[in-house]
């Protein structure tokens, strides 16, 4: 696998609790998580206390845009399929994947204890979720890998963040992506000037 100087930033120095990738579609934040970030931090924790928690705006979007893109590469008997009661099998380990469109979701959340936790589009969030996760996250090995756009609300986030937390934040600019091509690239730079 070949990795972006960005992304090879990121393995290296997102180490903190809370890690977040900022920027630009198409800039190659979804792609690292599923081929890296995601296995990597399930495997570390294997055996260790704590649920893992794939959250995502609904359970087909987790489906289209983490566990499709993760299972091409992993294949199925490492990367499940959503059952009941929302439990997915990742890497060995039985997770839960969350649509957070309904508040009701939250409920699972509660009293839960999360050794991983993570969230893809992280601005299309309710603050009640947010504030439920905070609080999720109390193992000394308990981690947050989420991704947002730059014109989402992160400073709306923080605020919700411990002031002691700590929290490692990389941008992404459209310019980092080696990998796309540069008629794409154009076309997204166009379309978002
Ligand atoms: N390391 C890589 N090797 C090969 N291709 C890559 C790599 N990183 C990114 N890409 C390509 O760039 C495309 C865009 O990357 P990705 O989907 O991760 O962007 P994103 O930042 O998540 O964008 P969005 O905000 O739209 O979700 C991917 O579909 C993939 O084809
Ligand atoms: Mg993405």
């Amino acid at each position: 696998m070949i990795f972006s100087a960005k992304q090879k930033e990121y393995i290296r120095e997102a180490k903190s609790v809370w890690n977040f990738k900022i920027g630009s579609v198409r800039s190659g934040k979804t792609y690292l998580d599923t081929n890296y970030v995601i296995p990597a931090n399930i495997r570390e924790r294997a055996k260790k206390g704590g649920g893992v928690f794939i959250l995502g705006v609904t359970e087909s979007t987790i489906e289209r845009n983490v566990l499709m893109p993760m299972r091409a590469i992993y294949g199925d008997k490492l990367v499940g399929y959503i059952k009941q009661h929302n439990e997915v099998e990742l890497f060995g380990e039985t997770c839960y994947a969350f649509g957070m469109e309904k508040e009701t979701q939250l409920s699972k959340l509660q009293g839960a204890s999360a050794k991983y936790v993570y969230r893809d589009e992280v601005a299309k969030w309710h603050q009640e979720a947010f504030l439920v996760l905070v609080s999720r996250l109390d193992k000394p090995y308990s981690r947050f890998d989420g991704s947002l756009n730059p014109e989402s609300p992160y400073h709306y986030l923080k605020e919700f963040i411990d002031k002691d937390a700590s929290i490692y934040r990389q941008h992404y600019r459209i310019e980092d992506n080696p990998f796309l091509d540069i008629e794409v690239k154009e076309r997204i730079k166009r379309q978002y000037s």
